[in-house]
Order: structure tokens, then sequence, then C-alpha cells
């Protein structure tokens, strides 16, 4: 019997995570703690919320009191991280609340850990789910590895990165097991409509312009959500301790070519006339800072736990699309009250 504590587990990529730990594991106890901030959406896991293995908890990684308790009650022998502020642009106008939970809501996290086990330390695990934008910016050619150095430029991405160097500091000084992983874009089913995908599939189904951030020509590497939640799975289960994972679909796309491919997809499916959805793209005002391209070299996983993605990128973008289409109730809960307001002030 294992009892694990995943974070962040109401977001979009932990109710992937929890889902299919859940499911597989039925032998784990899984707790879900999550603070459900405007990004935390438990309807999410509304198909596994009355499993006997599932226990969701309602809290904040920030609040330290509250977290020691929680170790106290629970001793967690394992935790997967993945609360987080997680959205650049939002960084960009409030690093703050990013420095806050990123970084000491993961050292609040680290010291309960190692509070409650001291040098009983067999068998557990810290388990850091991390970004690929730590490493920076890249220019036209080559990949982040797991030796690239850290070279963040948003104040989202410094945050990941100072939470990976604090996770790393508390292996070596204290030493507690620990993996990391840093992943590439993710996209698919329940992702919150401020990142890119989700907000151009719901403005092209209500006929909005899809702003594209400067000239279109910056690069991302697509992972579908599913094939991210596998490699946790395998890393969480399989990984070394004290190593790091990069995990990525060997999928790059220009902006301003996935957008196309987007408005074609969606065209076929509300059987509007070819180039109608493309029509709405406009160029906006460039994001500050704006990387222009992350590529993630994922051999490592690939060759030491033997994962791969398991659908192409137009298979999970179809999926992805069929989901928010049939979904539309959970979309008009999410763009309710607070996200009019993000939204009018991030666009006009
Ligand atoms: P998300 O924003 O969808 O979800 C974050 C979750 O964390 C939400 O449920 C939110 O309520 C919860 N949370 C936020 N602050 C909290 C706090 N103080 N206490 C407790 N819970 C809190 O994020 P996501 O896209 O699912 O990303 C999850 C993790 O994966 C993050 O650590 C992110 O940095 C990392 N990541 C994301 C991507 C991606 O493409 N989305 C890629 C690589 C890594
Ligand atoms: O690389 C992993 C990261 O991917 C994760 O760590 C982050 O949590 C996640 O949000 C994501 O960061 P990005 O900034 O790359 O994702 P986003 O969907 O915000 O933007 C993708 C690209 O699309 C980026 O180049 C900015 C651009 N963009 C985005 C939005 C929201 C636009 O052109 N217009 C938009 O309206």
């Amino acid at each position: 019997m294992r009892k694990i504590l995943i974070t962040g587990g109401a977001g979009f990529i932990g109710s992937h995570v929890i889902r299919r730990f859940v499911n597989k594991y039925e032998n784990y106890q899984i707790y879900n703690l999550d603070k459900l901030t405007y990004a935390g959406n438990l309807e999410n896991l509304v198909d596994i919320e009355s499993k006997k293995n599932y226990t969701f908890i309602k809290g904040d990684i920030c609040n330290e009191y509250f977290i020691n308790e929680l170790f106290k009650k629970h001793k967690f022998d394992s935790v997967i991280h993945l609360a987080a502020e997680s959205h650049v642009d939002r960084s960009i106008t409030d690093p703050l609340a990013f420095a806050k939970t990123n970084i000491l809501g993961t050292m609040v996290l680290l010291n309960a850990f190692k509070e409650i086990w001291k040098s009983n330390l067999e068998d557990k695990l810290f388990y850091h789910v991390s970004t690929d934008e730590v490493y920076g910016s890249l220019g036209e050619t080559g990949f982040f590895t797991e030796d690239t150095p850290y070279d963040p430029n948003s104040p989202y991405s410094a945050s990941k990165a100072s939470s990976d160097h604090f996770v790393r500091a508390y292996g070596e000084t204290y030493n507690i097991p620990y993996v990391i992983s840093n992943c590439s874009n993710n996209y698919g089913a329940n992702q919150f409509p401020e990142k890119l995908i989700p907000l151009f599939i719901n403005n092209i189904i209500n006929n909005r312009e899809l702003p594209v951030y400067g000239d279109g020509n910056y690069t991302r590497d697509w992972l579908y959500v599913i094939d991210h939640a596998i490699a946790i799975d395998l890393v969480f289960h399989k990984g070394e301790n004290k190593e790091t994972y990069n995990i990525g679909g060997f999928n790059e796309w220009r902006n301003i070519d996935l957008v196309k491919v987007l408005c074609k997809q969606m065209d076929l499916k509300l059987k509007r006339q070819e180039g109608e959805s493309e029509k709405l793209i406009v160029y906006v005002k460039d994001r500050p800072g704006h990387d222009l391209r992350y590529a993630i070299d994922a051999s490592k996983i690939n060759k030491e736990l033997n994962w791969s993605p398991s659908v192409t990128f137009e298979e999970g973008l179809s999926l992805t699309i069929d989901w928010y289409l049939t979904n539309k109730v959970w979309m008009s809960n999410v763009v309710k009250g607070d996200y009019k307001t993000y939204y009018n002030k991030q666009y006009k």
C-alpha cells in the first residue's frame, strides 16, 4: 500500500495523472491536494471522485502549518508535485504570485517531507513536475537535453527553475530521494482556455478573433497530455533517484502553422467552408520576453524507460477538438466570471 500525495490534481495535467493512478493502481491511496484556484476544477475528476482509493483535500501548498499537519496525519510516502501557477502571460502581470506558489509552495512541501521522514527515507520519493521553459530559448536549431544550462526568461520559468533547484538542493543536503521531469507544451482535454489551443478552439466555435502574438513564428514542441501522464507514471515507478528526464513530443510547430492546422480541422468538424476559421486570425502585440523556440531531446526517457508518444499530433488534436465540442458545458462554466475580465485585460 502506497500513500501518494498528488498536488494540483484538479488542474489540467494533474487531473489526467490522478485519473491514471486511481484507475490503474487500486492498491495505492491517492490524495489530491489542490487550492482550487481559477485553474483548478473538480469537474475534471467527476468520473473518479467516488473511487475508494481517492481523496480530495482542498488546501494551499503555501500554508506551512496546514501542510505540516497534513503530512503528520497521513504520512505520505511519495509526493507527485504539479501544483503551480502555470500561465506565462499571468506571470508577466503578477510575478509575485508565481514566486509564492511555485517557489515557496514547493519549499513548504519539501520541508514537510523532510521533517516527517528525517533519515527514514527508504522507498520514499519526491517527484517534481517541471517544464522545458527553465532552459530558456533556442535559436533555429538545437534541442534541450537534461544537461542544458538553466536560462529562464519569464517570471513563470524563473520560478519553476528556482523550484527545480530547491528540489535538487534538498536531495543533496538532506538526502531526499527525488526525480524531476521537464516537459514541453501539453494539449488535450480539460485545459483552461487561457493557453493557445483551448483558447483558439473556443474562439473558433464562437467566431471570435484568434490573437496570434507577434509574427507567429515562435516555435513550440507539443505533447498530448495523456502521453505526459504515461511518462509521469513511468518516471515515478522506474526513474533513477536524483535524475532528471526531459519529456517531449518530437513534434515542433511554428505557432502560425499550428493555428492553420487547427483551423482546418475545426472547419471540417463544424462543417464550415474551408478557410472560414483562418479568416479569424489577427496578429496582436507580442508577449514581452517571448521565447523564440523550445525543442526537447527526449532520447533519455525514450532509451532508459522505453517511453514515446502514443498518438500523432493530428490524432491528438482531433481527440482534443472532439472533447471540447462534446463538453460545451465544461467550457461555459470555466469562462464565467473572472475569465471575461482576464480576457479583456489581456487582449484589448
Ligand atoms: P494548471 O494551471 O492547469 O493547474 C494547476 C493546478 O494547481 C490547479 O488545479 C490549481 O488550483 C492548483 N494550484 C495552484 N496554486 C496552488 C496552491 N498554492 N496550492 C495548491 N494548489 C494550487 O497547470 P497545468 O498546465 O496542469 O500544469 C501542471 C504542472 O505541470 C505545473 O507545475 C506546470 O509548471 C507543469 N507543466 C505544464 C505544462 C503545460 O504545457 N501545461 C508543460 C510542462 C510542465
Ligand atoms: O513549454 C511548456 C510550457 O508550455 C508550460 O510550462 C506552461 O505551463 C504552458 O503554459 C506552456 O507555455 P507557453 O507559453 O508556451 O504556452 P501558451 O499556450 O501560453 O502559448 C503557446 C505559444 O502560443 C506561445 O508562443 C505564445 C503563443 N500564443 C499564446 C496565446 C495564449 C499566442 O500567439 N496567442 C495567444 O493568445
